[in-house]
C-alpha cells in the first residue's frame, strides 16, 4: 500500500494510542509515536518510530514533526485516573491542559493544521438521563473531565485563530485487545472494571469490588457504554481521513450506543469464559454517574463509524487471553467441530 503521510501519534505506546497506531499503519499512515513511557509500554510501539519524550516538550516534538515530515497529529498522551485527578489536579492540569498547549504552539509553529484529540465522555459529568448526545452539556466533574474540555476549548479557539482544524473524539469505555492478540490492555495500577473483573476471575487479585448497588439502573449498578478498543482505533483514522479531506473541526462520541451494568458484565464473563467472577458488594466509588451511554448517530453520519467488535461478549473474549483465560465457546465449538 502507498504511504499516505505520517502522522505524530502522541501517548502512541499506551492502550489505545497503541491500537491506533496498528490500525493507522494498517491503513497506509506512518504512526511516529512520541511517549515519555511514563505509563505506556516501548514493545507496544511496532508499527513505526519510538521518540522517547514528553508531550510538553515544545522543541522535542517540533523537531520530531519536521524529521518525520508529519502532516498531522494524533493526540492521546494524558493522565487518565479519574481518582488519581481528584488526588493530584495540579498534575492533571500541567499534564493534560499542558501536553495540549505545547502540541499546539508546535503544530502552528510547524505549520502543521490537523489535530485528532482524545477527548472523554467525563467531558458531559451527570448528565439527566438517555443517550449523551454531542450537544448535552459539557459539565464535568472531576478535574480529568475538566482537563479534557479545557483541552477541547483550547482546539476550539485556535481553530480560529490559527486555521487549526481538529476532531475531538469523545470516547465512552475503551476495553478489549487486539483481535490479533499482538496488543492488551496493561495499566499500573488497573482501575477499570474489565480487567479487574478478568484478573478476578482467573485469580490473579481477590474479588472485585462491586462499586454501588443501589443506583436507578435495571440492576442497581452503573451502566456504561463499553467500546471495543480496536473499533476505537478505527475510528482515529476515519478521524484522520477525513481532516485530511478537509473536514471542518467537529467533536464527535465514540460509544457503541448500548448500555450494559457491572452486573451484565460480570454475567458476560462467566457465559464467554466459564469462570465465574468472585465480587464483593461495596458502596458507591465517588464520582461515578450512574449510567453514561452515547448518542452514536454523529460520528456514524460524519465519519461513516459504526462498532464492528463492540459486542460485550467479543469485547470479553478478545481481553481474556492476556489474563489467562479462554473463549470457553470457541473450545466447545473446537471440539464439536473435531468430532
Ligand atoms: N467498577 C466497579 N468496580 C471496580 C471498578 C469499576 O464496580 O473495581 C464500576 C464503576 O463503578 C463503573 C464501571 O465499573 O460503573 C466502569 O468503571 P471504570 O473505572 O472501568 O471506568 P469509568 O466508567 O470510571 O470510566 C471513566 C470515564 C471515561 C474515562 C475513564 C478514565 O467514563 O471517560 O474513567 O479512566 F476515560
Amino acid at each position: 500500500m502507498a504511504l499516505r503521510f505520517p502522522i505524530l501519534v502522541t501517548g502512541g505506546a499506551g492502550f489505545i494510542g497503541s491500537h491506533a497506531c496498528k490500525a493507522l499503519s494498517q491503513a497506509g499512515y506512518l504512526p511516529v509515536t512520541v511517549d515519555n513511557l511514563s505509563t505506556g509500554h516501548a514493545d507496544a510501539v511496532k508499527w513505526g518510530p519510538l521518540v522517547n519524550a514528553d508531550v510538553r516538550d515544545q522543541t522535542a516534538l517540533c523537531r520530531t514533526i519536521r524529521e518525520h515530515d508529519v502532516e498531522a497529529v494524533i493526540h492521546f498522551a494524558a493522565s487518565a485516573y479519574v481518582g488519581e485527578s481528584m488526588t493530584r489536579p495540579a498534575f492533571y492540569y500541567d499534564n493534560n491542559a499542558g501536553g495540549m498547549i505545547a502540541l499546539i504552539n508546535a503544530c502552528i509553529s510547524t505549520g502543521v493544521k490537523q489535530i485528532v484529540f482524545s477527548s472523554s465522555c467525563a467531558t458531559y459529568g451527570i448528565p439527566a438521563g438517555g443517550p449523551i448526545r454531542e450537544t448535552t452539556p459539557q459539565a464535568p466533574i472531576n478535574p480529568y473531565g475538566r482537563s479534557k474540555l479545557m483541552c477541547e476549548e483550547m482546539l476550539r479557539d485556535c481553530s480560529s485563530g490559527h486555521g487549526l482544524r481538529f476532531a475531538a473524539l469523545r470516547y465512552f469505555n475503551a476495553a478489549g485487545a487486539d483481535p490479533e492478540g499482538e496488543l492488551c490492555e496493561r495499566h499500573d495500577p488497573e482501575t477499570h472494571l474489565l480487567p479487574l473483573a478478568l484478573q478476578a476471575a482467573s485469580g490473579q487479585r481477590g474479588p472485585l469490588q462491586v462499586f454501588g448497588t443501589d443506583y436507578c439502573t435495571r440492576d442497581g449498578s452503573c451502566e456504561r457504554d463499553y467500546i471495543h478498543v480496536s473499533d476505537l482505533a478505527r475510528g482515529h483514522v476515519l478521524a484522520a481521513d477525513y481532516l485530511a479531506a478537509g473536514g471542518p473541526s467537529t467533536a464527535l462520541n465514540l460509544g457503541s450506543g448500548t448500555g450494559h451494568t457491572v452486573f451484565e458484565v460480570l454475567a458476560a464473563i462467566q457465559r464467554v469464559t466459564g469462570a465465574p467472577v468472585p465480587h464483593e458488594l461495596v458502596g458507591r466509588r465517588p464520582g461515578d454517574p450512574p449510567s453514561l451511554t452515547a448518542d452514536a448517530e454523529l460520528a456514524a453520519k460524519t465519519l461513516g463509524f459504526r462498532t464492528e467488535h463492540s459486542g460485550l461478549d467479543q469485547i470479553i473474549s478478545d481481553a481474556a487471553p492476556s489474563f489467562g483465560l479462554a473463549d470457553a465457546r470457541k473450545a466447545r465449538h473446537g471440539r464439536h467441530a473435531a468430532e
